[in-house]
């Protein structure tokens, strides 16, 4: 592969990764934005809770779209219709003036959320050679944490004077750039070909792997080796095979949420001041902090998920977020309101955090792009997103519920329960994937379907 066709096809992965910072912004914004929203608009507490439960919903919903859309009309053009929709939702939910208002926003906005992030993983994954395909996937995570991090400072910088439609209105920016850049970029070359368009594919190859003819016939054979006639229907993702590599896909969209991650990054200045701390400053420096950990963690796991595996990275963090939820809930147990409680409750958010970022967090976008055959990808993967959102929104309705049913370290120690279920699942089901074609992914879980692929 030439210098150009890497620089090219880098290039693609960063635009269409640039779906992540709609995800992350909006992630970010809501809880700095509602101190505000519910007092200007006078918001009941089930008011509240509609606002913000708007997006994850519309999400879900907006995922499962997304999929058949992405067959139909290809990867590129929903992830421009995405931008544009975040656009007009951002536009009229800052400028609301009724909870009517904002909540259908708010709706628009996660259904292009749900386009964003069923579509744009699956996108890179397919114009990315194998060997930097978990590099390339992962520039989607690595905007979502950008994402939360630059959301936390906008809050910052309008709270003194309460500016909530600014904090709104700005998520358009992103989404600005996400359309003009992808505007610019070409379709899926494995869209194209599954869609009869071989020559276009070949051009596209030729642009993305280098001019040789050769390795891009390879390529070409090899995927059309796969394709049938058209793409798959919903009713194909229960045959053995599909329902191996679903087992894999689904069972990661639960489980990146349900061993707590939205906690912290929600509820982070809370958690803070449970451990005594009750300086405002110190509770949003905390927020800021795991905002930059996740960041730059996810900039690590970038640079080794194509070197070490992605096996490795899952299990080392799956056993970090298991140990730190552990010693969280410790820190709540044996603590009183002291120092040490702090810097262990601290710490021990900060490791959660990093190890999360170094495996979940990017695994599960990874595995949920790659693992499924090109006939059905775009659907499975749609209802692997659907299904990430639904379990975001279940953790972060439950989660202060929770805490007054089984106290902190009761619900902590819940967490660190689940991520020792999690491990096992990852050390038995999950697949090795790095430096794999796409097509030889598809046969391992043949294999274990015990059918040909
Ligand atoms: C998850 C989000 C989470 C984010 C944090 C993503 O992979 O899907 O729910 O907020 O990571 O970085």
């Amino acid at each position: 592969m030439g210098d150009d066709a890497r620089r090219n096809v880098i290039m693609t992965a960063a635009i269409a990764g640039l779906g992540g910072l709609l995800f992350g912004y909006d992630t970010g914004i809501i809880a700095s934005a509602m101190l505000f929203i519910r007092s200007d608009l006078g918001l009941s507490s089930f008011e509240q809770g509609l606002v913000v439960a708007a997006v994850p919903v519309g999400a879900a919903f907006g995922a499962l779209l997304a999929g058949p859309l992405s067959d139909k009309r290809g990867r590129r053009l929903v992830i421009i219709v995405s931008a544009f929709v975040f656009i007009a939702g951002a536009l009229v939910s800052a400028a609301a003036d009724s909870v009517a208002v904002l909540t259908i926003s708010r709706i628009v906005i996660g259904v292009a959320i749900g386009f964003a992030s069923a579509t744009a993983p699956v996108y890179i994954s397919e114009v990315a050679p194998p060997e930097i395909r978990g590099r390339l996937v992962t520039m989607f995570q690595l905007a979502v944490t950008i994402g939360i991090l630059v959301a936390y400072v906008v809050g910052l910088a309008f709270e003194p004077n309460g500016e909530w439609r600014w904090m709104l209105g700005l998520g358009a920016l992103p989404a600005l750039l996400l359309a003009g850049g992808m505007i610019k970029m070409p379709r899926s070359p494995r869209w194209l070909l599954m869609t009869g368009q071989d020559y276009e594919a070949r051009a596209v190859l030729a642009k993305i792997r280098g001019p040789n003819q050769h390795e891009i016939d390879v390529e070409v054979d090899e995927i059309k080796a796969q394709v049938g006639e058209e793409p798959g229907r919903w009713s194909e993702l229960g045959t053995p095979l599909m329902r191996a590599a679903l087992t894999v896909g689904l069972g990661l969209a639960i489980l990146q949420q349900v061993t707590g991650i939205n906690t912290v990054i929600y509820y982070a200045p809370t958690i803070v001041e449970y451990t005594g701390i009750d300086s405002a400053s110190s509770a949003i420096l905390a927020s800021i902090g795991v905002g930059i950990v996740n960041v730059g963690m996810t900039v690590v796991a970038l640079r080794l998920l194509d070197r070490a595996g992605r096996r490795p990275l899952l299990l080392i963090g799956v056993a970090g977020m298991t140990f730190s939820l552990f010693t969280l809930g410790l820190a709540f147990e044996l603590g009183d309101e002291d120092t040490v409680t702090s810097v262990v409750a601290i710490g021990s958010l900060m490791l959660f955090v990093a190890s999360f970022a170094i495996s979940l967090g990017p695994i599960f976008w990874l595995l949920n792009s790659e693992i499924y055959p090109l006939r059905t990808r775009s659907k499975a993967a749609a209802l692997g997103t659907f299904t990430n959102w639904i379990f975001n929104f279940a953790v972060s309705l439950t989660f202060l519920l929770l805490i007054d049913a089984l106290g902190q370290s009761g619900a902590f120690w819940l967490y660190a329960a689940i991520g020792g279920v999690t491990f096992v699942f990852c050390q038995r089901l999950v697949p090795e994937t790095k430096d794999k074609h796409l097509e030889e992914i598809e046969a391992e879980f043949a294999r274990r379907a015990g059918v040909a692929a």
